[in-house]
């Protein structure tokens, strides 16, 4: 699969990129210390999807967020901006959770990208990236 490289130097805390990768859209957020701390203090054992869903993990994994975030510090976080419903493209910082929230249906995802209420049945994928540099992340 063709990857490509994507600057991320500005790309403020408290917002997020866009980009089109293989035909669809990938959300890359520089999240907020609030918006760490949220996601971290969730009980994974209450989500309706408690899977990772991070291609980056072999085998099974949970979805804490330290499971979710590309950064080790939390910062980042690259995840499909496809809804698991149907495949609308949820918008970001709107719903009940402060993440992301899907208008075609009513799905609410929090700050690390799970689904937390609503149709749709599993957290936002999280697909193959890694840092190149520090302000450059590679997809695929
Ligand atoms: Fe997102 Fe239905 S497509 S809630």
């Amino acid at each position: 699969l063709a990857s490509i490289r994507v600057d991320i130097s500005a790309v403020a805390p408290g917002t997020q990129l866009t980009v089109l990768w293989q035909g669809k859209p990938v959300f890359i957020r520089s999240r907020t210390e609030d918006e760490i701390a949220a996601a971290r203090a969730v009980d994974v054992s209450e989500l309706p999807d408690q899977g990772a869903e991070n291609e980056n993990i072999i085998g099974d994994a949970d979805a804490s967020d330290e499971n979710r975030a590309l950064s080790e510090d939390g910062t980042w976080l690259v995840q499909m901006g496809v809804c698991t419903h149907l495949g609308c493209v949820p918008l970001g910082e709107q719903g009940d959770f402060g993440g992301w929230f899907c208008p075609c249906h009513g799905s609410h995802y929090d700050t690390a990208g799970r689904i937390r209420k609503g149709p749709a049945p599993r957290n936002l994928p999280i697909p193959v990236a890694s840092f190149v540099d520090e302000t450059t992340i590679q997809l695929g």
